[in-house]
């Protein structure tokens, strides 16, 4: 038999002081039960999922479709690119491009990637407009229904500001739109204005599209290696298709449903001690809280990006409500290198850490809270990666997927649908008197 090293590793440890290892070992079992149904596809929600197999099934052709796009628009001199999508159509690629980039300068030789289409607020589009005023812009729109209002509203003002700029024919040739193979407003606009298009696949859902042209895209167009991404699940994927207790996805996903069903922790907070991670934990927060809140089940799913909420969420998490566990991502090797100096005078009182890297007090900030959290009633999961690149991200993105796949079905909900996102769209459409829900609209005008 080949084993397969996983790239993304799972430490439990930090647990092990809260749980009895019987308690695990049958978490475990039952995690390996819902990895067979996950694996037979025989499970709730089984035709969605096409996820499974995006690590392979996206090929050359695909990619150099995605890879020409970006050329055109490199020889057209684009500087910025509005991505415009929301949820599932959004987190994705705003994740790898908030981890991937710079965190201050603008990158050289791509394009400026921004997202809208994720809010309502006047203010965010108006000024998102005054940039676009002064670059170069394209806009790729991303919606897999091709109805959602937030995206269409922010599309129907970014079209009209190109077309007045460019006129029609060029505005097309700046306009990608990403949505369904056949059905759909979007669908329909983009075939009319002869947009270039990719397809969200029918059997992957929005919070598991981000290893589609979904994620791609708008990751290949800010100048990051999208094959490289692809390797990184690939490489996870064969780990994760091993059925084994030490499958790094049966280990989390066993520990966080014992956890809660045990001993009631209600809480999972992601933490992460690198902001350019911040995003990672948006992109998680929806893919768990969508796939397992339903039914009047599933774990909140909360983040923190440490040492900054240290000051702020840490006086709770260290002696608050004990409803919480937490998940820490551990960057195993730092991506840059920053030496502290020595001080002739020590005003600061700070020559004790002359010599060493800012990440060695990041790494002891880190086993500091560790230990402080644990002995506050807090269990801690660790789930480490090598360093954060295109292939470590694109592990970590189908670690989750799978992992959450496993999760939802030990905690017995159907990980795929989303039932309970549509209550407020029938609310605000009402609101905003949209044709046709003209008896809703008098029944809510009595009630706020
Ligand atoms: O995960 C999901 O299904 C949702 O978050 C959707 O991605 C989100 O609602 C956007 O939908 P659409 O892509 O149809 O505009």
């Amino acid at each position: 038999m080949i084993i397969f090293i996983t790239m993304i590793k799972v430490d439990l440890k930090g647990c092990s002081s809260f749980i009895k290892e019987v308690e695990y070992d049958a978490f475990v079992s039952r995690a390996l039960e819902a990895w067979d149904v996950l694996d037979s596809e025989k499970g709730a929600g089984n035709d969605f999922l096409g996820w499974k197999t995006l690590p392979v099934d996206v090929d050359d052709k695909l990619i150099a479709e995605m890879e020409a796009v970006r050329d055109d628009w490199k020889a057209r001199g684009v500087e910025l690119v509005i991505v415009i999508g929301i949820g599932g159509s959004y987190l994705g690629a705003r994740c790898a491009v908030e981890a991937l980039s710079h965190a201050f300068l603008r990158p050289e030789g791509a394009p400026q990637v921004v997202f809208a289409g994720n809010n309502l607020s006047e203010e965010y589009i108006a000024e998102l407009m005054d940039l676009a005023a002064v670059r170069n812009t394209a806009c790729v729109v991303i919606s897999k229904s091709g109805t959602t209002t937030e995206p269409a509203v922010a599309f129907r003002i970014f079209k009209e500001m190109l077309e007045q700029r460019y006129g029609k024919k060029e505005a097309s040739e700046r306009i990608v739109a990403i949505t369904d193979a056949a059905r759909g407003a979007l669908k329909t606009l983009s075939t009319q204005e002869g947009y270039r298009t990719f397809v969200v696949p029918d059997n992957v859902g929005g919070r598991f599209s981000v290893l589609t042209p979904v994620g791609l895209l708008p990751i290949a167009l800010a100048g990051f290696d999208i094959r490289a991404m692809l390797s990184g699940a690939a490489e996870e994927r064969k780990a994760l298709l091993e059925r084994s207790e030490s499958n790094a996805a049966i280990q989390y996903a066993a520990m966080r449903n014992l956890l809660h069903e045990n001993y009631g922790k209600a809480v999972e907070i992601l933490v992460t001690y690198n902001p350019k991670f911040s995003w990672l934990a948006e992109w998680w927060k929806q893919l768990y809280g969508e796939s397992e809140g339903k039914d009047g089940k599933g774990i909140f799913p909360a983040s923190v990006t440490n040492t900054a909420d240290l000051h702020s969420m840490g006086q709770f998490i260290q002696e608050g409500s004990r409803i919480m566990f937490e998940t820490v991502i551990n960057i195993e090797n730092a991506g840059r290198s920053v030496v502290i100096g020595s001080d002739a005078q020590n005003l600061d009182g700070l020559n004790f850490l002359a010599g060493q890297h800012v990440e060695h007090c990041n790494a002891m900030a880190r086993l500091g809270v560790k230990v402080a959290h644990i002995d506050g009633g807090v269990p801690q999961m660790e789930v480490a990666l090598e360093r954060i690149d295109e292939r470590n991200l694109g592990a970590i993105f189908y670690f989750f997927e799978f992992a959450c796949g496993i999760s939802a079905y030990v905690l017995g909900v159907n990980p795929f649908n989303q039932p309970g996102v549509e209550a407020y769209k029938k609310n605000m459409f009402a609101l905003l008197r949209k044709p046709g829900y003209e008896a809703e609209t008098q029944k809510l005008l009595k009630r706020i």
